[in-house]
């Protein structure tokens, strides 16, 4: 049972769907924690204490150890002490002798001091004590999770196309450079399913437009994509330009969808176009007729999308601007002083996304009228939902592929993520891995990392290495930034390496989407920390490198510049395969406890688990060409296996049809039957 406890007056953030399971606690203490209202969530951690969730955030699959804040955030520059990312995901679970969950359900500003200020305690404060807390417990991680999951609703899913092989950058300008990318990949033997469209495909950054200079005769375009099965998956941003004459921003004045200050005026705010308007996603009507705009793309043929700069990201206002010139040209002339040069660098920098700027607009809600500032974390949960929504009206028998980059949670029905923006460094690969998990506990399952890095220079290494991770996650895309190095997998000198790897990822799409969408159906984990399947295992809780990926798969991917294998620990006796460059595997069985294991540059190393099977099919170049029904199959041990299978068209959403599981009988040397 899941207790409920009100504070203050909650915005419905409709976050939580089911409610089967909970149970209103009013009046009754607070189990486990100790609640001062008003103040502060606090909770003795035992040194054994771990605590996991809180979704997208930087640091370890343990979150133990360091503050962090939702609220919120465009930031490409994050490192390891960032406090909010992109998302709000207030979430976490305590894994001790008590073994517990809460869940915040609030669209402010929450931070989670866990072992930061005192490394015994857990502390989490809020900006105003307007919330919505469900707290319960459990026997294990997995059991925590499984009912958050229910009460939060099923995650997205995803179209099959959309588990291939995408390749994006901020730089494509024309639908020549589009159509180079594809060739590329053709002439090179690499496998593709989609082409991400940046903000350069649009006419000067306006949503839901064409620049059909840069892009003559569009539909033909997609058209001329789709007969080789590529998708196009254009982005869309959150700020819609403010021009007269174009008709997404007249019509948003004119009905009064886009957000407003105190004195009733429209705010406006710069992003990509200039200044811009920002839709009141938290209005139903502004939200419908946000997500209707969807259709300009949908019937050129488009399937798939990705929004962002939602959180909203600002780069300035007028008003900031104003009072920042102000400031500054108080200095004129002035011999600056240490405090006072720190001070005017402070408020250049201090300009984008100003927490300031979010209490100068309004939200017209269900609940009445509503500063930014107490809703901010639901903005890209909201536009997200826009999508989803539209798409459901619009096209209800067709999946479109739809992922954000600012999350809350309830986002996680519409629509997947992907973890932002980046760098080519080794350390972010490594934290790619660490919040695969973390995002899955709160519900987001179909995610992946820009594959290579966003920002600053990615090398060859790096990125083989990346994919080698990226090969495992949902969403595979490789995505860079303009001005970067072009890190198409073409760009690079051992292109054979690459195809490798690439070629096996779409080998390996039985097993991956069966296990995503067995994850989804079954609201489970696509990637377990080690911790969470061997709860017995003290060492387990200790490895934050390795994962579980489905029920049969453990994963050790080299995050390391120059390393040529690296320490594993098996939980247990498993058969390790190696992918060799030559696209053969090669395997041995090790025994429970740590190994060196090597792996090349161009090898990429996986364990099976004793009992479970890996189904595989035939390498291709696009998902449509993946032979679902006629599978190999490796296992370990003589004994046979079964394994439950999950195969679908991939683009409808007849889930729920008896026809698409089957239960494999594996014999112990791979033979299959039903
Ligand atoms: C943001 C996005 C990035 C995109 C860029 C230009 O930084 O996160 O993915 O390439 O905007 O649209």
């Amino acid at each position: 049972m899941i207790f409920k406890f009100q504070f203050g007056k909650p915005f419905p953030t409709e976050a939580v769907v089911a409610k089967d399971q909970i149970q209103d606690a009013p009046g009754q203490p607070v189990p486990f924690v100790d609640v001062k209202e008003g103040e502060s969530i606090t909770y003795q951690m035992q040194p054994d204490d771990l605590v996991y969730g809180l979704g997208q955030n930087v640091r370890g699959i343990n979150k133990r150890g360091w503050i962090y804040s939702s609220n919120c955030s465009d930031n490409p520059n994050h490192q390891e002490d960032t406090r909010s990312l992109y998302a709000a995901h207030n979430f976490l679970m305590i894994d001790g002798a008590k073994k517990f969950a809460m869940f915040l359900d609030y669209p402010g500003i929450v931070t989670f001091d866990i072992g930061y200020t005192r490394s015994d305690e857990l502390k989490i404060t809020l900006s105003d004590w307007n919330l919505d807390l469900y707290i319960w417990e459990g026997e294990s991680m997995t059991e925590l999770v499984k009912a958050f999951r229910h009460m939060i609703g099923r995650s997205y899913i995803a179209p099959k196309w959309a588990f291939g092989y995408g390749q994006s950058r901020w730089g494509y300008q024309t639908a020549e450079d589009v159509r180079r990318v594809v060739q590329k990949h053709k002439e090179n033997d690499l496998p593709l399913d989609s082409v991400y469209m940046d903000i350069d495909y649009m006419e000067r950054y306006k949503d839901f437009t064409i620049n059909e200079e840069r892009f003559p005769n569009f539909e033909a375009f997609n058209e001329e994509m789709k007969a080789q099965q590529i998708h196009l998956v254009p982005i869309i941003d959150a700020g819609v330009k403010k021009e007269e004459g174009y008709p997404v921003y007249e019509e948003g004045v004119e009905k009064g969808y886009f957000c407003k200050k105190e004195d009733g005026s429209n705010f406006v705010a710069a992003v990509w176009p200039g200044h811009s308007m920002f839709t009141d996603f938290l209005n139903p009507e502004a939200r419908k007729w946000f997500g209707d705009h969807y259709a300009f793309l949908l019937d050129k043929g488009v399937e798939g999308f990705w929004n962002d700069m939602n959180e909203p990201s600002i780069f300035y206002t007028e008003d900031r601007i104003r009072d920042v010139i102000d400031e500054i040209s108080k200095l004129k002339g002035k011999n600056l002083d240490l405090t006072e040069l720190w001070k005017m660098l402070g408020l250049v920098n201090g300009m984008a996304n100003n927490v300031e700027d979010y209490k100068t607009f309004f939200h017209e809600t269900e609940v009445g009228r509503l500063s930014h500032e107490k809703v901010h974390n639901l903005f890209g949960y909201n536009m997200t939902r826009a999508a989803g929504e539209a798409f459901e009206r619009l096209c209800p028998e067709k999946r479109i592929l739809m992922f954000s980059r600012s999350s809350y949670i309830g986002m996680h029905r519409y629509g997947g993520i992907w973890q932002g923006d980046n760098k080519s460094w080794w350390s972010h690969l490594l934290m790619n891995i660490k919040m695969c998990p973390s995002l899955n506990m709160c519900g987001i399952l179909y995610t992946g990392a820009d594959l290579g890095g966003f920002g600053s220079n990615a090398t060859e290494d790096l990125l083989l290495r990346w994919l080698q991770f990226g090969v495992f996650t949902p969403l595979m895309r490789n995505h860079s930034a303009i001005g970067t190095r072009e890190q198409e997998i073409y760009q690079f000198q051992d292109i054979g390496a690459f195809r490798n790897i690439l070629k096996f990822r779409y080998r390996l799409l039985p097993y991956l989407y069966s296990e995503y969408m067995k994850a989804v159906l079954k609201e489970e984990l696509y990637f377990s920390p080690l911790a969470f399947m061997y709860p017995e295992d003290a060492f387990a809780s200790q490895v934050e490198d390795q994962l579980f990926v489905g029920e049969s798969l453990m994963v050790a991917p080299v995050y390391e510049q120059n390393a040529r294998g690296r320490y594993v620990y098996l939980p247990e006796e498993m058969r390790m395969f190696r992918l060799k460059r030559d696209g053969s595997l090669e395997s041995e069985v090790l025994d429970a406890g740590h190994h060196y294991v090597k792996a090349e540059l161009e090898e990429m190393v996986f364990f099976l688990r004793k009992g479970h099977a890996l189904v595989l099919a035939e390498a291709a170049n696009r998902v449509a060409d993946v032979d679902f029904g006629h599978l190999q199959a490796l296992t370990f041990g003589d004994e046979a296996v079964e394994y439950e299978y999950y195969h679908d068209d991939g683009y409808t959403k007849d889930y729920e049809n008896p026809k698409n599981w089957s239960r494999l009988e594996i014999s112990g040397d791979g033979e299959i039957s039903c």
